[in-house]
């Protein structure tokens, strides 16, 4: 039986780390009998989607070609949902948005339960065209609808032992089935050095093409990191904690020598399994070549300077 490496896999057969977490999808992935389709197979939206308020033309918003609603609102990791692409697009309707509350912890002035409307009240909305780059060598151009993280950050005023933040996904398997399989150590958890955090290209994302985020992409409020794979941008957030200490993140618990806490997209620093070299932006045929920190090295760079990017990667 002939068993394909990661570059020999077209991009409608990319089934991401779950390959290797379920073996006999594997086995018929290598057979050719489950392709992927390239675009999921999902109902985009079953809830009707609220239009947003908010400002465009944000000097931080990427220029190129954006990747169109359907496959963005399609195509999508999360594991709540089952491993497969197109599950998010099918599934994530039987997830409640609303209420929602976050909470706030840890190495802060302001700690407690706060109701996302109430925090959305304190923030204007703009949109920010960026680039998401997923480790599985796929990309995609999404304009957002979303806020600075500094600017909810500053509000609750953490204190100065806090050096990083955590984030953490709603914990419900009646409604995220997913989370009944422990394919992941649930819930969902990432984090960010306090300067990454603070960046302005970060944002908290509430929406995209201009209307409230669709389930699958992570409703009612998401991690948005340009610079980074796209797994560190955590969907569903329930929890913001400040942290004296670098937190675990999921994919490096699931995986310490594939995944690691910075994550940064570098295409110097190959994957253990395959290359980071080239990437297939949804709705192209050939690959491009990956750029490091996915384009934004002029804004991030310095972040990372004097650090060994191969230990850290
Ligand atoms: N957040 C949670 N809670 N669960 C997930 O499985 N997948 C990550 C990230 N955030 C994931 C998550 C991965 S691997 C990617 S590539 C992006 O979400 C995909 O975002 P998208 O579906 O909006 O394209």
């Amino acid at each position: 039986m002939l068993i394909k490496k990661p570059d020999d896999i077209k991009p409608s057969e990319i089934t991401a780390e779950s390959v290797y977490l379920r073996r006999r999808e594997f086995m018929q992935l290598a057979a050719g009998l489950a392709l992927t389709p390239f675009i999921g197979g999902g109902s985009v939206e079953a809830k009707t989607l609220q239009s947003l308020k908010f400002r465009t033309g944000s000097a931080y918003s990427s220029k190129e070609a954006m990747t169109d609603f359907e496959s963005i609102a399609t195509y999508n990791n999360f594991y709540e949902f089952g491993t497969d692409k197109t599950s998010p697009a099918k599934y994530a309707h039987l997830l409640t948005t609303s209420p929602w509350s976050i909470v706030i912890d840890g190495e802060v002035s302001k700690p407690g339960k706060y109701n996302l409307e109430d925090i959305l009240k304190q923030h204007a909305l703009e949109e920010r065209i960026y680039r998401l780059r997923c480790v599985e060598r796929w990309s995609m151009v999404v304009p957002w609808i979303g806020f600075p993280l500094a600017d909810l950050i500053k509000r609750f005023s953490p204190t100065s032992k806090a050096k990083y933040v955590a984030f953490e996904t709603l914990h419900r398997p009646e409604e995220m089935f997913g989370q009944q399989r422990s394919v992941l150590n649930w819930p969902y958890v990432e984090g960010l050095r306090m300067d990454e955090a603070m960046h302005p290209l970060t944002i908290l994302a509430v929406g995209l093409y201009g209307k409230e985020m669709p389930n699958q992409n992570g409703a009612p409020i998401r991690l948005v990191v340009p610079w980074k794979y796209g797994f560190k941008s955590i969907k569903s957030i329930v929890r913001i904690s400040f942290t004296e200490k670098q937190p675990p993140t999921s994919w490096n618990i699931s995986a310490p020598s594939e995944y690691g806490f910075y994550s940064n997209v570098n295409p110097q620093v190959d994957h253990p399994r395959w290359s980071q070299r080239k990437e297939r932006r949804i709705g192209e045929f050939l690959r491009r070549d990956t750029l490091m920190y996915n384009g934004y090295a002029e804004q991030v760079a310095d972040l990372y300077k004097g650090m060994d990017l191969k230990k850290h990667f």
